[in-house]
């Protein structure tokens, strides 16, 4: 195994780490100073099964590239000699008082990454005042991570075939005190992700879908194929359509976020139906390829949504930059997927909590920088997007 070392940076590791290393091969004087550091760790320490799961995108990966190259083509238009001595990053979302705009998506599996896997992350996000959403395919339940301690909550849900399953589900995350259900509407069927298929990829036979454990749906089967493709070919309802929003405003009283809009007119239809707001997300590139980066995609629907719920992006946000590009855009916040399942890997619960802090301080600085003071100050003038350059 290479042992990465601390003297060079991560792209550049001209032999193995002559100093102290630990039992991974991870030289501990590595100093990590940003969050995508943590990817070639998890590379290194991940069964390439697992890995690849996590990195991939679908097909040609186009979109996957695009979902950071976008954000790269934005630039600043920085106020000077503005007093920003104090910043104030304190962000509402669905009327819960968080730390920063700055919340993780739901990821799934992510005892793959780490044996503590949810509740590692579920601490990370409460230690730093932020909500965490938990994956309907989590490997740890609502209840068990409930139990981790007090935090804002969110639940993804995946619509399966058998409604009762989603009923039941869904009063389970109600009563573990979720706030609010992230309704994924990208997935009728899975995208191909040829690594997955490659791998034969499945859940290791020492894992289960912990939500759907009771329901003799926690298993996957290993197949010729991808075995995740396959179980969402058996299980999850490709006939889902706008009147199922409505269905599952019947059945729950909490606000549902619409996960998956890349469109002014979808944003029109999901307030019509009422989603409570809005996520901007290709599903960090694994659903159709060659749909826009999100960041791409974020103003057309922040136009269409006229202020009426709030708007959330994912995908590919890897720095405070990112985060500060896509509130001047008109977000409310944003959500992180990778870079929790790969610091996971790397450090477990101290990962994810130094993701956030280090994604908090770059996105501070470059408020103080802007001459931004608190995110109403965040305006559409800051940035210059590629078509006004
Ligand atoms: C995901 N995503 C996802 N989305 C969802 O609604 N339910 C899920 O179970 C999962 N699982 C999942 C696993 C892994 C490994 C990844 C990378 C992504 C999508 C996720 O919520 C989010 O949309 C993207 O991850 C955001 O992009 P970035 O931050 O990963 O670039």
């Amino acid at each position: 195994m290479r042992r990465l070392c601390c003297r060079f940076p991560l792209s550049y590791q001209p032999f193995d780490c002559p100093e102290v290393f630990s039992a991974s091969g991870t030289c501990q004087r590595m100093e990590i100073t940003n969050v995508m550091e943590y990817e070639a760790i998890a590379k290194e320490k991940l069964p390439k099964m697992v890995y690849d799961y996590y990195a991939s995108g679908a097909e040609d990966e186009w979109t996957l590239q695009e979902n950071r190259e976008a954000f790269s083509r934005i630039l600043f238009r920085p106020r000077i000699l503005i007093d920003v001595s104090k910043i104030d990053m304190a962000a509402t979302v669905l009327g819960f008082k968080i730390s920063m705009p700055i919340m993780i998506a739901p990821t799934a599996m992510q005892k793959m990454a780490h044996p503590d896997g949810e509740y590692a992350t579920a601490r990370a996000a409460s230690a730093a005042g932020t909500i965490m959403t938990l994956s309907s395919w989590a490997t740890s339940s609502v209840e068990e991570v409930a139990s981790t301690g007090p935090g804002i909550r969110f639940f993804q849900l995946y619509v399966y075939k058998d409604r009762n399953v989603v009923e039941q589900l869904v009063r389970r995350a109600e009563k573990a005190g979720f706030k609010a259900i992230a309704l994924t509407v990208d997935t009728p069927r899975l995208g191909r992700r040829e690594a997955d298929i490659k791998n034969r990829f499945t859940l290791p036979p020492f894992l289960t879908l912990k939500n759907f454990e009771g329901l003799n749906l926690g298993k996957m089967d290993k197949t010729d194929d991808s075995g995740l493709a396959s179980y969402v070919a058996g299980q999850i309802d490709r006939s889902l359509s706008w009147k199922d929003v409505k269905w599952l405003q019947s059945i729950t009283s909490l606000p549902i976020l619409v996960k998956g809009v890349l469109t002014a007119e979808d944003a029109s239809l999901a307030i019509q139906n009422g989603a409570a707001g809005i996520i901007v997300s290709n599903h960090g590139a694994r659903q159709l390829d060659y749909v826009p980066a999100t960041i791409t995609a974020l103003e057309e629907v922040v136009k269409s949504a006229q202020g009426r719920v709030p708007v959330f992006l994912d995908g590919g946000v890897r720095r405070g930059t990112d985060v500060f590009k896509a509130l001047a855009l008109g977000a409310s916040g944003v959500f992180i997927g990778r870079p929790v399942v790969f610091s996971l890997a790397a450090e477990g619960e101290v990962g994810v909590r130094k993701v956030l802090q280090m994604l908090r301080d770059e996105f501070e600085l470059t408020m103080a920088l802007s001459g931004c003071v608190s995110l109403k100050d965040i305006t559409r003038n800051h940035i210059i997007t590629s078509s006004r350059l």
